[in-house]
């Protein structure tokens, strides 16, 4: 018998989930809203938010749950990567709530946790599978050949994949964070409309710095002979840049597939909530006899129900860490 309480304030979400024996029965998540103010996270500001909103979280997550404090028998909390203020709270929240209860620690990495998130609900993959993680400071394809025997085979040279929406929504005077804006007009727009440079890189990494640079000199362009350019396409400009970005994604992720001999394939991570890259994938599946496995939405971006579930296989196999424990803005993978 196990009930995990686990924290994740890697950047501006902050995140309480409970994990009883294996099963996510409460992932309460504390949005911060403060950031669409400034166009980004500000460190600072999201650090002090964490700061306000943890006991609560904690608090609402245990009622969720339906379970008291003296029914936790470990707190897993996110060590890295992230910001350093931001995990702090975390981290110290985590320790003193296990020193005052007399319970183990369990320290997670938040990169293994998006891929983790496939093992809360049916289906879960097999081993071994690959994983395309996207989010907002990362973009990898993991082969994962078991819960913590993981492998980058390929990553972002430059931009992550969600900064490459984030940043285009910003051309377009979309609010922080973009993508899930960008996904909202894509829907009603030409995904053909626009085209935008592609990037040329032979292996398994990615590169969105160049196509970012496309998309800004395209617009400059087209504004400057109608400069209500962006108002009246701004449909068909989203559509066009999603196609474009999922395009990229797709096309390595099969070159992986290929390679790697593996058609089990998994996406994570923030991006994995959008609508143009779940239905690209299950296209691409369908097209090349993968079994694909899609988190459900709740699951994507950064929950504490992710830090829970990798808790609690590190819990059956006891591997615990210490109260010295420090959190660690770039954490090995
Ligand atoms: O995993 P996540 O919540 O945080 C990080 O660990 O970075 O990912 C956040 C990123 C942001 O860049 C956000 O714009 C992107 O995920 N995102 C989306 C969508 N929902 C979230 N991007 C495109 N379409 C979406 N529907
Ligand atoms: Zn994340």
């Amino acid at each position: 018998m196990s009930v995990i309480l686990a924290i994740e304030s890697s950047c501006d979400d902050t995140s309480v989930a409970i994990c009883n024996n294996g099963k996510i029965t409460a992932n309460v998540i504390a949005n911060q809203t403060i950031h669409q103010n400034y166009g980004g996270v500000i460190p600072e500001l999201a650090s002090r938010v964490h700061q306000q909103n943890i006991v609560p979280a904690v608090q609402q997550a245990l009622i969720n749950a339906k379970v008291t404090k003296q029914d936790i028998n470990a707190v897993a909390f996110t060590r890295g990567p992230g910001l350093l203020g931001s995990l702090l709270v975390g981290v110290s929240f985590a320790k003193s709530f296990a020193l005052a209860l007399n319970i183990p620690l369990i320290s997670v990495n938040h990169m293994h946790a998006h891929i983790l998130a496939h093992f809360i609900d049916d289906p879960k993959p097999g081993f071994p599978f690959i994983c395309l993680t996207v989010s907002g400071g990362h973009t990898q394809i993991v082969l994962v050949k078991d819960y913590f025997d993981m492998e980058i085979i390929g990553e972002t040279l430059d931009d992550a994949a969600g900064e490459a929406f984030d940043k285009t929504a910003k051309l377009l005077a979309l609010p922080y964070p973009g993508g899930p804006l960008i996904d909202k007009h894509a829907q009603h727009g030409n995904p053909f409309a626009f085209k935008f440079a592609e990037p040329q890189i032979a292996d398994l990494n990615f590169s969105f710095s160049g196509f970012k640079t496309s998309v800004l000199y395209f617009i400059r362009r087209q504004e400057k002979e109608n400069p209500n350019f962006i108002a009246e396409n701004l449909d068909d400009i989203c559509a066009s840049v999603q196609h474009s970005i999922v395009q990229i994604l797709l096309n390595k992720l099969k070159k992986a597939a290929k390679q790697y001999g593996i058609n089990e394939i998994a996406i994570a991570g923030g991006v994995s909530a959008n609508s143009g890259l779940r239905n690209g994938l299950q296209q691409t599946a369908d097209e090349l006899g993968w079994k694909v496995y899609i988190p459900a939405f709740q699951y994507c971006t950064d929950n504490a129900g992710m830090i829970a579930i990798a808790g609690y296989q590190k819990y059956l196999k006891q591997d615990f860490v210490g109260q010295d424990v420090s959190p660690m803005a770039r954490m090995e993978f």
